[in-house]
């Protein structure tokens, strides 16, 4: 078959997908009667199509029928969802790094004609592109809002990206924070990083406090007779969750207390989903809209 296969985790794709088709429904409702131009940007765009890892690999002829069902069974991934809620965005943005997914991504004009125009496809990383988008023009004061969904696979997503996001004051955040994938692997129990990895967290969350926060520190005499600064890492998944919706919170008027954490079938948590909204006015009602969706 012609579909591009695009495979991408389990249940936890499934939850987080859903969660967002539910807010960009419930988004459109609550900006039914409003005069702005809205736009879906979708930043790690993949190809458009999502498909379950595991399929079943069915050897006995009796099960021909499932087998040919289940191995063409061709989910949709977060960029067919936005094209399908039921009232259209005026814009739907597609940033993807890979050449072959963004050509994939082009052929979503289509297989959805009456939204051909709305949509662009962008083959670009997706920080650059994005921090240039939120800094080309004045948002807020011309009447444009956006939900924007980042969804890397770890660690590609910076603070700078999530900043410029902010100050347009005119946008809602869904973010798929690399908890479990990235950052608590990164966080080594004894505190002593790998060359890099301690710059790589800083860009992460924006500053370097995360360290103090997430290790305790006490000097002990070396074996020179100088003090040597021994450290011991405190955080777990729950208070590195904390922590970035503090950060968040620094620069989001309204930002959901509930993330979600998706967890695999090892009950290993991957990613915390977390919302944020940029306007003040308007973030109100979007925040408790997502923080019911993020219901368990
Ligand atoms: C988890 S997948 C996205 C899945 C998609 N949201 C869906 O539901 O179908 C992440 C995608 O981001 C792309 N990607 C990775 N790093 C990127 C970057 N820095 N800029 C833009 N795209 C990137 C990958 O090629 C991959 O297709």
């Amino acid at each position: 078959m012609s579909e591009p296969l695009q495979q991408f985790g389990g249940n936890w794709t499934d939850q987080k997908l859903q969660r967002l088709r539910e807010y960009l429904i419930a988004y459109h409702n609550a900006l039914k009667n409003s005069p702005f131009k809205l736009t879906y940007i979708d930043a790690f765009a993949g190809t458009g199509y999502n498909t379950p890892k595991a399929l079943p690999d069915y050897q006995s002829p009796l099960f021909d029928d499932l087998a040919a069902k289940d191995t063409r069974q061709f989910l949709d991934g977060s960029a067919r969802i936005a094209l399908q809620t039921p009232r259209p965005f005026d814009e739907y943005i597609f940033v993807e790094q890979d050449a072959e997914r963004c050509a994939e991504l082009s052929k979503l004009k289509t297989k959805f004609p009456a939204l051909a125009s709305r949509i662009k496809p962008i083959n670009d990383e997706a920080n650059s592109y994005l921090t240039s988008l939120c800094n080309s023009f004045n948002w807020h004061r011309e009447g444009r809002r956006a939900v924007v969904f980042l969804d890397p696979f770890g660690m590609q997503v910076s603070w700078t990206t999530i900043q410029a996001i902010a100050q347009t004051q005119a946008i809602d955040l869904w973010l798929l924070f690399p908890l479990g994938i990235g950052v608590n692997r990164m966080l080594p129990k004894s505190g002593q990083f790998p060359p890099g990895w301690r710059k790589r967290l800083d860009s992460m969350f924006g500053e370097p406090d995360w360290y103090s926060a997430f290790y305790e520190t006490h000097s002990s005499p070396s074996l020179f007779g100088d003090a040597e600064e021994i450290a011991v890492k405190r955080a777990d998944s729950s208070a590195i969750s904390s922590y970035f919706v503090k950060r968040l919170k620094t620069i989001f008027p309204h930002v959901a207390e509930n993330p979600l954490p998706l967890f695999n079938s090892l009950n290993c948590p991957l990613y915390l989903l977390c919302f944020a909204a940029g306007n003040q006015k308007g973030g109100k009602i979007a925040k408790r809209i997502a923080e019911h969706i993020l219901k368990p």
